[in-house]
C-alpha cells in the first residue's frame, strides 16, 4: 500500500483504517451554515455536523481536527486527501456521487427562497425570473445549481456564505436568496425584516461524503449513523438554533 491511491481511498487501505492508525480524523467543514456548522464567539466550531464528527471520532477512539473551506472547495480537498471526510450539510446528488461516496442521509431539508419584507407581492420563485431582478446563491451549492438551471432572465450574485447574502438583500442590493431551509429559517428568525416563500423548491438529503468508492468507510458510517441518529426531532431540540 501507500501513496496517493490509498489516500484517495479507492485502493488499499480504507479511510477508517488509516484514521485509526493516525489516531486522528480530519473533517472538512464550511461554516455559515446554521445549525450544522458555525463559529461561536470563542472562535470554536459548533453545530450539529460538528457534534456528529466528534461522535464519529469518539466511536473510532481518535482525535478530531476540523479544517475550514469554502463549500465549493470541499470535494477537491477530499479528493487530494487533505481531509478524511466532509461533514458539511452536503446534499447527496448523482453528479457529486461520481467524485465522492455517500453513506445514507442523516437529515432531510429543502431549498427555499428568502425575500425582504419590502417585497409584499411575490408568491412564487418563478415571478422573480425577470430582467433586473438579482438573486443571491451560495457558490457550489444545490441552491445555486437549481437557480442556474431554472432562472433564465434574472441576474445572479454569488456569495460564499448565506449570512452575507441575506444582509445584502436587507440593504436593498438583492431581491432574493435561495438556500437550504434549515439555515434560512434560523437567519430569518434572528434577523427578521424578511420572509420565506411558502413553496417547496426541492427536497434534499444531507450526507457525509467520503473518498469515492471507499465502501468500507461507507458501510462503517451507515452502521454508526444507524445507532447515532435520533432523527430530525432530536436536531430541532438542540440549543444551537440561536447561537452565533
Ligand atoms: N445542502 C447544500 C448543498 O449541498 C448546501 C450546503 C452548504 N453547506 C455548508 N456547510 N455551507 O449544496
Amino acid at each position: 500500500g501507500g501513496g496517493e491511491s490509498d489516500k484517495a481511498g479507492n485502493a488499499g487501505e480504507s479511510t477508517i483504517d488509516r484514521v485509526k492508525k493516525a489516531g486522528k480524523l480530519v473533517v472538512g467543514t464550511a461554516t455559515g451554515y446554521a445549525p450544522f456548522e458555525m463559529v461561536n464567539l470563542k472562535e470554536e466550531f459548533v453545530g450539529y455536523d460538528i457534534d456528529t464528527a466528534k461522535a464519529i471520532g469518539k466511536a473510532l477512539d481518535v482525535k478530531v481536527e476540523f479544517k475550514e473551506y469554502s463549500f465549493d472547495g470541499l470535494i477537491a480537498a477530499l479528493q487530494v486527501g487533505e481531509i478524511d471526510m466532509i461533514v458539511s450539510g452536503m446534499t447527496i446528488t448523482g453528479p457529486r456521487a461520481l467524485s465522492v461516496s455517500f453513506p445514507n442521509p442523516y437529515y432531510q431539508t429543502k431549498q427555499v427562497m428568502l425575500l425582504p419584507d419590502t417585497d409584499k407581492t411575490t408568491k412564487s420563485w418563478k415571478e422573480l425570473d425577470q430582467k433586473g431582478k438579482k438573486i443571491a446563491t451560495i457558490i457550489g451549492t444545490t441552491g445555486q445549481i437549481f437557480a442556474k438551471a431554472n432562472f433564465k432572465n434574472a441576474e445572479f450574485k454569488d456569495y460564499r456564505e448565506m449570512p452575507a447574502a441575506a444582509l445584502a438583500m436587507l440593504s436593498g442590493q438583492l431581491d432574493a436568496v435561495i438556500y437550504d431551509e434549515s439555515s434560512v429559517r434560523i437567519w430569518q428568525k434572528q434577523n427578521g425584516k424578511s420572509h420565506i416563500l411558502d413553496e417547496n423548491i426541492s427536497a434534499e438529503n444531507l450526507g457525509i461524503a467520503v473518498a469515492h468508492n471507499d465502501l468500507v468507510t461507507v458501510q462503517w458510517l451507515n452502521s454508526f449513523l444507524y445507532s447515532y441518529l435520533g432523527g430530525p426531532q432530536e436536531l430541532a431540540s438542540r440549543s444551537y438554533w440561536f447561537e452565533s
